[in-house]
């Protein structure tokens, strides 16, 4: 069975692409410091799975915690998920950001060419296009200057990797640019585990249901879109992981030295408001929220061109905006 190595498979994406990796017959191998995820995902992987994974507990910042895992196993790919993502934080503390989720990946490459192990998936975001002048977003639309260090060390990861199979590492990388991903396993066993206040809307919404918050603030109805509320991509998380999947099959077949973007989302866009009244649709509950005013920053509308991720990788979503909100509110319920 191909050993495929997750950083940050403990976290949100990490977890539900491990689970896709083994339905698709691969192994997972997990690292993880549980900066931002706690040990009992790992008995829950299990529990949906039937396998316990091998689990290191570690900074993948750690070299000497890489080495022994490339002693241990014989590992075939990686995905690099680990990262610090609060966009917010990364503004008041940016090197703990650039040292992270860039140093990491400069570490792995290193890793990755000693051991012998071709194969990258890379967790990009579609906030390197920043707002967009044209939509859909296509994978040629071209990159923004950064509105955070959370976002500029997107940016520069995937310029390092640009940079580096230039030089013919002999690799085969692939960076894919989520869009928002939301929703959690259809078990309801894992799912998002935001710390503190939620900056994402997605758990914003389900705390309120759940009576942690008291309302939810709509930041701005005042724009120019259908409703006057922003727009989004919001993809469901198992989709997103199946997307590692369908990645790694692809990168197989390629030649050396090959490097290739791709968006991930629906290709539709939706806006604040829909995902509430999805939301309501679901859960049978009315939601507690206020229009207040725009969020400084916020990009108004962007929503993914998908057709390169479907025809190059033969990926599609699968799961509607009302799946993804009746997971996320199953998943919610289940949170003690
Ligand atoms: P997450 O925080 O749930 O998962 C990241 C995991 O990495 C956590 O379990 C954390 O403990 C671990 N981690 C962080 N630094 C580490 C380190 N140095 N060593 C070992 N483990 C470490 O986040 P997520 O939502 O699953 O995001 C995964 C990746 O996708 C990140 O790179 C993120 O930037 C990217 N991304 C996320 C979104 C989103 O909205 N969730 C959107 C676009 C891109
Ligand atoms: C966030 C990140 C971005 C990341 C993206 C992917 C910020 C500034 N940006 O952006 O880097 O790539 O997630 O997941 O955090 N909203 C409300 N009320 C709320 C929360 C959100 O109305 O309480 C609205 C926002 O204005 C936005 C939409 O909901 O229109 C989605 O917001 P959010 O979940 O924060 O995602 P992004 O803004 O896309």
């Amino acid at each position: 069975m191909k050993k495929i190595l997750i950083t940050g498979g403990a976290g949100y994406i990490g977890s539900h692409t491990a689970v896709e990796l083994w339905n698709a017959g691969m192994e997972p191998i997990i690292l993880d410091d549980f900066s931002n995820s706690e040990a009992k995902v790992l008995d829950r992987l299990e529990e949906i799975t039937g396998k316990r994974f091998t689990f290191y507990q570690g900074d993948c910042n750690d070299k000497t915690v890489l080495d022994s895992i490339g002693k241990a196993h014989q590992i075939e790919g990686v995905i690099h998920f680990a990262a610090f993502k609060a966009v917010g934080e990364s503004t008041a503390k940016p090197l703990k950001y650039y040292k992270n989720n860039v140093g990491s990946l400069v570490l792995l490459l290193e890793f990755m060419q000693e051991q012998g192990i071709k194969d990258l998936v890379f967790s990009s975001s579609c906030t390197v296009y920043g707002q967009p002048e044209v939509l859909p977003v296509t994978e040629a639309t071209p990159r923004q200057e950064a509105e955070s260090p959370y976002g500029n060390t997107k940016k520069i990861c995937e310029d390092i990797l640009i940079d580096y199979v230039k030089s013919k590492p002999g690799i085969r990388v692939i960076s894919l640019r989520y869009f928002n991903p939301v929703g959690a396993h259809p078990s309801s066993k894992i799912g998002e585990l935001p710390l503190g206040t939620p900056n994402n809307l997605v758990p914003f919404i389900t705390q309120v249901a759940a009576g942690i918050r008291e309302k939810l603030t709509v930041f701005g109805a005042d724009y120019d879109t259908m409703d006057g509320s922003c727009v989004r991509d919001y993809i469901h998380v198992v989709d997103l992981a199946d997307a590692h999947v369908k990645a790694f099959s692809f990168l197989n077949q390629q030649p050396e030295n090959f490097y290739d973007v791709f968006n991930v989302g629906t290709g539709n866009g939706n806006t604040v408001l829909e995902v509430i009244y999805a939301f309501e649709k679901v859960s049978g509950q009315k939601l507690n929220y206020v229009i207040g005013p725009r969020r400084p920053g916020d990009v108004v509308k962007t929503w993914a061109d998908t057709t390169k991720i479907k025809t190059v990788l033969g990926w599609q979503p699968k799961y509607s905006l009302e799946d993804s909100m009746r997971d996320s509110w199953n998943w919610q319920k289940g949170l003690k």
